[in-house]
């Protein structure tokens, strides 16, 4: 065993700001809200519910990762958000319906309570939305300012001891890393400038570094995987994470592609696609939207079978992406995949998959995971792009020197060894030989 590293105390209360006050935020809310009220379980929650092997196998110590690390508990987070549109966390909720009116209505004070401050918004980035709840400012460097005045006297009114931000707005147009997100300099010359080049995201995900803030990027679009942003946090100390939550068909091909892979069957193609009709599908039914959203999913295959390692299995698959805006659907989205495979003698066959899945309800756990995880990773020292999340986004953030791990339990593992890391227990390799000496 290695020294454990110096994490500070738990203790205190944790603001969690969210940006965007739409599904995944709301029924993350509503969750931890049922939760703390004794009225729910943090089903999919591993920082809740996930137990850890600490030494060997005959040591029988598998504690809870709640009880092995010092995590902050529900009852110390308190919520903020913003969104240009004005409806509180119960209206949104209602309309989201992701949730029935009876889980709503039992905890309807406490969702009206949470009610959007005004947001850093403007549609040529997000076209299928309006909202009137939006800030003004002379230049995009003034609407960050009035970001981090938001920070602040959240900060102060609600008596926070910590606060973690994630963004679970909506999904903005596909752009590309430029001058302007070179440098730290180009960058805020770029906000002065207002430059097309800086997203509305970009100034929440720099608000958040400035004021020593760790943040994560729920969505695809790019934002604090920018050079300059990413080099701040380095700087400034404060760990962040991103991007685009892993849930739904994604979820799927990261559990399915490492297996085939692994017992060495090929892929001649995997079609995938969805119907949904939540405002998310909404967004998303704008081309620039989903080229964002394409980006980040068709990645992943590429990454776990690593084609040019096995030409003769992974050479020119064909990868199909689509997401179809289906209202009738709302959030429980029908996500279908056919893959054609082969195996012995390039003998055909075919995989289908039918996920009816429920968008809000898989990526809600994620939230609370992340908020969990940034907040340790602050207090044990922990800066920059924080590698070790993978496990809860599509397109995992990395060192740009470095290819982004995407096998499901490959980033288990490294987030359990982090957390063995941290506490100073040896990290478990599974090699097993000594138990037959
Ligand atoms: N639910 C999932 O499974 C899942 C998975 C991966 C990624 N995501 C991403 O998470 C995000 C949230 O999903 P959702 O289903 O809650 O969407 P949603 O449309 O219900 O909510 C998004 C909210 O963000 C607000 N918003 C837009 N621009 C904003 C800005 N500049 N500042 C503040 N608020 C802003 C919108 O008004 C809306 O209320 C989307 O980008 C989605 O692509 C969701």
């Amino acid at each position: 065993m290695s020294p454990s590293k110096q994490i500070e105390s738990p203790d205190g209360r944790v603001g969690v700001l969210l940006v965007g006050l739409g599904a995944v935020a709301t029924t993350f809310v509503a969750g931890v809200e049922s939760i703390r009220r004794g009225l729910a379980k943090p089903i999919g929650s591993v920082s809740q519910m996930q137990t850890i092997r600490l030494g060997k196998r005959t040591d029988a110590r598998e504690p809870r990762i709640r009880d092995f690390v010092p995590l902050a508990d529900l009852d110390q987070l308190v919520f903020g958000a913003w969104d240009p549109i004005p409806d509180d966390a119960y209206e949104s909720a209602a309309k989201a319906s992701v949730l029935s009116s009876s889980d709503l209505e039992p905890i309807a004070d406490f969702m009206k309570s949470v009610r959007p401050m005004p947001a850093v918004f403007d549609q040529r980035y997000v076209r299928r939305l309006a909202g009137e709840n939006v800030k003004q400012g002379a230049n995009k460097r003034e609407l960050a300012e009035q970001l981090r005045e938001d920070i602040r006297r959240f900060r102060e009114d609600n008596a926070c001891d910590r606060l973690v931000m994630i963004w679970c707005a909506s999904t903005e147009v596909y752009m590309r890393e430029g001058p302007a997100h070179e440098s730290l300099d180009a960058f805020e010359k770029a906000m002065e400038a207002n430059d097309d080049a800086i997203a509305p995201s970009m100034l929440y995900a720099y608000a958040a570094i400035m004021e020593g803030v760790p943040y994560a990027n729920g969505a695809p679009n790019l934002n604090v995987d920018i050079a300059a942003l990413r080099e701040l946090a380095q700087d400034r100390g404060v760990p962040v994470a991103g991007k685009d939550f892993k849930t739904g068909q994604t979820l799927m091909k990261t559990i399915i592609a490492p297996g085939l892979k692994a017992r060495l069957l090929g892929l001649s193609g995997w079609f995938s696609t969805n119907i949904l009709g939540n405002r998310d599908g909404e967004v998303l039914d704008d081309p620039e939207s989903f080229r964002t959203k394409e980006e980040s999913k068709l990645s992943v295959l590429e990454y776990i079978l690593q084609p040019s390692l096995y030409p003769q299995l992974y050479e020119d698959f064909y990868h199909k992406v689509r997401i179809n805006y289906y209202p009738p659907r709302k959030d429980n989205k029908e996500g279908w995949d056919n893959l054609d495979i082969f195996g012995w003698l390039g003998y055909p066959m075919q995989i289908k998959i039918d996920f009816l899945c429920r968008d809000s309800i898989l990526a809600a756990p994620l939230v609370l995971d992340l908020i969990l995880f940034l907040d340790l990773a602050q207090r044990a020292g922990m800066h920059g792009i924080q590698e070790w999340l993978s496990f809860y986004f599509k397109s995992p953030m990395t060192l740009p020197s470095l290819y982004p791990e995407h096998d499901l339990f490959i980033q288990l593992m490294k987030l359990k060894n982090t957390l063995r890391f941290l506490k100073g227990e040896e990290q478990i390799t599974h090699l097993g030989l000594d138990y037959y000496d």
